[in-house]
């Protein structure tokens, strides 16, 4: 096996060397031919022009999976024998390739088969653009966000053509827009509804990037208006940054009435370590914005009163157990360092300062995993799966599945279904793949399991049959 597998980088190794760089499709006929197919169309390995991508559709990580390989499942790294150039190249190849025999992405499945249940699969909504999160009124009307900037809502099972007026205007760059909207539990009573979005500072600054940073409001809906806005949490404009991702963000609630979202580290891990500044961190708030007095910084100097954790990379997952009340979070990583975490008052997850992952170019973050004053994660994915989205199976639909923890991942277009034993996971199924990039993922107020969608903008309802 291992001579086999030396025998093969020498022979990859002495035959890139010799051909010529810009030639996809000869690059490909050499590399990768006898295991994808000669016409690409599949062998021992995938076809790459089905239109399904297991490990990520979009050229980032088509690159990525032929730079760095998909080690558990045999599929090499070329890092050391084709150069990006090269790599660049073969996409071309795959591409045109791709458009030669019509390459399509199936339609959503009607039906899906998992361990426990048959599901019945049905369009909620659609044609939507980059659909972030959704959350429930009451059972007959859904809010969703959409990151451009729009808060939608589906009445009956009608997606209304008109978005709520009104609502905060987002910094629609990279990452950022409109994030989370979160219905309060006590919606009935008082009819508040949270958003998260990038907030971007515009006076004052004329450059071409001005600073932005995860802002929290509340607000209500009155005649398809949004109204009564309350600025829940801004952070200190010295602390905005210019890049244009890893800001969170989710915002979940505990029993006792508070409030939890999170901030990513906005493109600077070592920030995350820093109590005085808010990025990299999960903060806790009441409802009204207000400090709790047994936040675990309030009384150190210098800190920001609102964190509840310190060393989180970019969180876009979270969910409140049910019964415990216990906070969990999955945090997208760096290269193999996808994690979930229970979140403790006080602790520190780590980031960048131990991690199971690299950066995306391959080079090492830090060679450290563990430190005695730094929390273990309870799972980390390898390869990433690109986490986004979490949620516990509240309802009595599925009857089985009942508080266990539903994951959604971008990359890998999946929702995975995890069973935790105090803080173990002892157990992982993929219940859905390949509809399509999961940002979302909800219990409805029935029971019904809503997936949001990203390529195509759809949000799906799973039921069992
Ligand atoms: C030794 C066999 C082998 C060779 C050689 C090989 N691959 Fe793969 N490749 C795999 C396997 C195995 C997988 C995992 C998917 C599967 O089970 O088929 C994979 C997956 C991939 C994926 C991810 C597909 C998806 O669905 O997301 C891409 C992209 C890819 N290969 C491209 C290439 C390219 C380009 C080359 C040549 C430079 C190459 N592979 C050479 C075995 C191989």
């Amino acid at each position: 096996m291992k001579t086999t597998f030396v025998l093969f980088t020498i022979f990859i190794l002495s035959l890139s060397l010799t051909v010529n760089a810009q030639d996809g499709a000869l690059l490909y006929g050499q590399n990768c031919a006898s295991c994808h197919g000669a016409n690409l169309g599949g062998g021992n390995a995938t076809s790459l022009v089905d239109g399904i991508w297991q490990f990520g559709a979009e050229n980032g990580y088509v690159f990525r999976n032929i730079k760095f390989g998909i080690p558990h499942l045999g599929m090499p790294s070329y890092e050391a024998t084709l150069s990006d150039g090269d790599i660049n190249a073969i996409i071309s190849y795959i591409r045109e390739s791709e458009n030669k025999v019509g390459a399509k992405k199936p339609p959503i499945a009607k039906e899906m088969e998992t361990m426990d249940y048959k599901m019945d699969v049905e369009i909620f909504a659609e044609g939507l653009e980059v659909p972030w999160a959704i959350d429930f009124m009451d059972k007959n009307t859904a809010l969703i966000t959409e990151r451009p900037g729009r808060l939608r809502i589906v009445k009956n099972g009608i997606l209304l053509d008109e978005p709520v007026k009104n609502t905060p205007e987002v910094l629609n760059q990279g990452q950022g827009g409109l994030m989370d909207v979160a219905v309060d539990p006590d919606f009935k009573e008082n009819g508040w509804i949270y958003l998260a979005y990038s907030h971007v500072l515009t006076s004052g600054y004329d450059g071409n990037r001005p600073p932005a940073m995860t802002r929290i409001v509340r607000g209500k809906i009155e005649n398809n208006s949004w109204t009564n806005e309350e600025v829940l949490f801004e952070a200190p404009h010295d602390t905005y940054r210019t890049t244009r991702h890893h800001y969170g963000c989710r915002i979940v609630f505990d029993p006792e009435g508070h409030l939890f979202f999170a901030i990513g580290d906005r493109g600077a891990g070592y920030q995350a370590q820093d109590f005085t500044l808010p990025n990299g961190k999960v903060h806790r708030i009441f409802k009204d914005g207000s400090i709790p007095e047994d936040n675990p910084f309030v009384n150190e100097e210098g800190a920001m009163k609102s964190l509840f954790s310190l060393g989180n990379r970019n969180i876009q997952g979270m969910a409140v157990h049910p019964e415990t009340g216990e906070l969990w979070t999955t945090e997208h990583g760096p290269l193999g360092g996808d994690e979930l975490n229970r979140i403790e008052s006080g602790k520190n997850y780590g980031w960048e300062t131990i991690t199971y992952g690299k950066n995306y170019n391959g080079t090492i973050i830090t060679e450290e995993t563990h430190r005695p004053d730094m929390e273990q994660p309870n799972l980390y994915w390898r390869p990433s799966i690109a986490v986004c989205g979490l949620d516990f199976y509240r309802g009595d639909l599925f009857s089985k599945w009942k508080n266990k923890l539903l994951v959604g991942a971008l990359k890998y277009e999946e929702v995975r279904l995890l069973q935790i034993e105090g803080d173990n996971v002892i157990h992982e199924e993929v219940i859905v793949k390949n509809q399509g990039r999961v940002r979302d993922v909800s219990t409805g107020p029935e029971g019904a399991i809503y997936v949001v969608l990203n390529n195509p903008g759809t949000v799906i309802k799973l039921t069992p049959q």
